[in-house]
């Protein structure tokens, strides 16, 4: 077997616990080309050169090294290296760059490095760190769901460390490699290195990573950088862009620290800019409730019609709904949930009220008119938008739109009676668009006297469909053309109601168009659903562009 390839063979499981991608050759001959430019052609004789993840020496074994170390998770990987003849003279070792010590202390004992390693690092010497860590999370927001656990990966010296320090990504194994190399030259005090790594872009783009930007990337010398989709890597799927970046010591320039950071798109010939909100107001913080004073229980919910009895919840008392913002990156932005009832454990600051509705609807609806994107957009992430621009409050009138009748994401339900914690709950929806009026005197000439007794338990207009009142006649015409289909056919499927499917609790009159749609329209209206479908996509096509004008994504 061309052992280049050995991970294809690898058991599926024992791969993504380890995070073994091999590095295509293309990209590992790529990666040598920007460090000749970069670090000048003679590199490999003037530094040490380290690769701490080496698998089977992928990113090393066709070039020759003055002096250059190799060590990896895997003895089987270290024997492969020895066994086929790869880099001659270099020092292979099995070592566990997560767990094992790289330095003599009390608590991890002797440093594990061979001598030679350990005195080029304590002499200060030149030094190339060069790998592709493993990757791999133990956990993310699903997980939390799914109960998918990947094991130990959370349990390695490092991820300790960087919880301590309270430095977010520790769950993850390539920003665990990550941080642990940004750290050596910091306990060397090394002067002359460079950290040439392969990762996820993500590295420099999500919130989550910020602070391993703030206290390490964004104060090394960003040299230069090129993405390549993931699908390069054999058995990868899953389509992300791959960073080779590379980072140097910090010299006397006075940077800015908002450096801007541009990557070379493989194979576009194109610079793509990175950007973060490292130093700037993040579109969570700027959506996320501000003043919560005083809170009351809350109905979770996993869908617009599923109770989860799994969390027990507390919301702001103002709050009438929940928006999932766990999606700051573009490849989960199909992922959220915009709903009347409360989704998850996950903080209060996700619930929507009176303070942050316009935010909400606003950066929710930059989601939902969002076209595909494409691989290398995949881990940029959304920004504050530029509030200040004159297009702005038009979107936020046409988000309300969007945000209630888009199909994907928008789960908005009103429910009665349903069990929760062993008690009956009601919940309403704030986010109905006709008056309860409107609703008594359909329900009066359609003789549905469940639906007409709940207009007088639930006798309030609701917040949106005061709103929509305020806002007549500010609607772009195409948004205007959706909210009149949908009004429309709520009117044409009332008589329907009565005899619906329990589980879509159409008796409620505040029923979402979630509820609507489902439970009657699709199976009775199917014509007239499809054109409320065209209007819709028309609205959203129109709007996708203003995603980049308003700045909620840069390019
Ligand atoms: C993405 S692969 C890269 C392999 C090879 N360097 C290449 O580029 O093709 C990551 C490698 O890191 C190794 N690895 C995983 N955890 C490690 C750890 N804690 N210490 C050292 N190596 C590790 C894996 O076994 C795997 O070979």
């Amino acid at each position: 077997m061309d052992v280049r390839n050995r991970d294809q063979f690898m058991d599926e499981k024992h791969r993504r616990r380890t995070g073994a991608f091999f590095t295509p050759k293309l990209w590992v001959d790529e990666a040598h080309k920007m460090m000749d430019q970069q670090l000048g052609p003679n590199w490999r004789e003037e530094y040490v050169v380290w690769d701490a993840s080496a698998g089977t020496a992928n990113l090393t074994r066709d070039y020759r090294f003055k002096e250059l170390y190799l060590s990896t998770l895997e003895q089987t990987d270290v024997d492969i290296i020895l066994k086929s003849g790869f880099n001659p003279g270099a020092v292979v070792f099995q070592f566990d760059f997560l767990n094992d010590p790289i330095e003599d202390s009390i608590i991890g004992g002797p440093s594990k490095l061979p001598e030679g390693l350990k005195k080029a690092l304590e002499e200060n010497r030149p030094i190339v760190f060069l790998n592709n860590p493993p990757y791999g999370t133990s956990s993310d927001y699903r997980a939390l769901f799914n109960n998918i656990h990947k094991e130990k990966i959370d349990h390695t010296e490092i991820s300790k460390k960087m919880k301590e320090e309270r430095i977010n990504g520790s769950s993850n194994l390539m920003a665990q490699f990550i941080w642990g190399i940004c750290n050596i030259p910091k306990i060397f005090k090394l002067s002359v290195f460079s950290i040439c790594t392969f990762s996820q872009l993500s590295i420099l783009t999500i919130p989550t990573y910020k602070k391993i930007r703030i206290d390490y990337l964004n104060n090394l010398n960003y040299k230069s950088g090129f993405i390549f989709p993931s699908t390069d890597f054999i058995g990868n799927s899953a389509n992300w862009p791959v960073l080779f970046s590379i980072f140097s010591e910090k010299n006397n320039l006075p940077r800015e620290n908002n450096q801007t950071i541009k990557v070379n798109i493989k194979n576009t010939n194109t610079l793509k800019t990175i950007h973060n909100n490292d130093y700037t107001e993040s579109e969570f913080e700027w959506v996320s409730l501000k003043n919560i004073t005083s809170k009351k229980q809350g109905l979770s919910l996993s869908s617009a019609l599923t109770v989860n009895e799994k969390y027990d919840i507390n919301i702001p008392v103002n709050s009438f709904g929940f928006y999932s913002i766990m999606n700051t990156v573009v490849k989960e932005s199909k992922n959220g949930i915009f709903s009347s009832g409360v989704g998850s454990i996950f903080t209060d600051r996700f619930c929507i009220s009176p303070e942050n509705f316009e935010k909400c609807i606003s950066s929710v609806s930059s989601r939902m008119v969002l076209n595909d994107a494409q691989w290398y957009e995949m881990n940029d992430i959304f920004l504050k938008p530029d509030v200040n621009n004159i297009l702005y409050q038009q979107w936020v009138n046409d988000s309300i739109i969007i945000s209630i009748f888009n199909l994907r994401q928008s789960q908005i339900s009103s429910l009665r009676q349903v069990t929760y914690h062993n008690s009956l709950w009601d919940l309403e929806n704030h986010f109905f668009y006709l008056s309860n009026q409107e609703m008594r005197d359909l329900a009066n000439q359609h003789n549905n006297t469940i639906l007409y007794q709940d207009t007088f338990k639930y006798p309030n207009d609701r917040f949106v469909y005061n709103k929509l009142q305020s806002l007549q006649g500010q609607f772009s015409p195409d948004a205007q053309a959706v909210l009149d289909k949908a009004i429309e056919l709520t009117r044409l499927s009332f008589p329907y109601r009565k005899d619906a499917d329990p589980k879509f609790h159409l008796n409620a009159w505040d029923a979402g168009w979630y509820q609507i749609r489902m439970g009657i329209l699709k199976e009775h209206f199917p014509k007239e659903y499809s054109e409320f479908r065209e209007l819709l996509l028309v609205l959203r096509k129109r709007m996708a562009p203003l995603v980049y004008e308003l700045g909620f994504l840069k390019r």
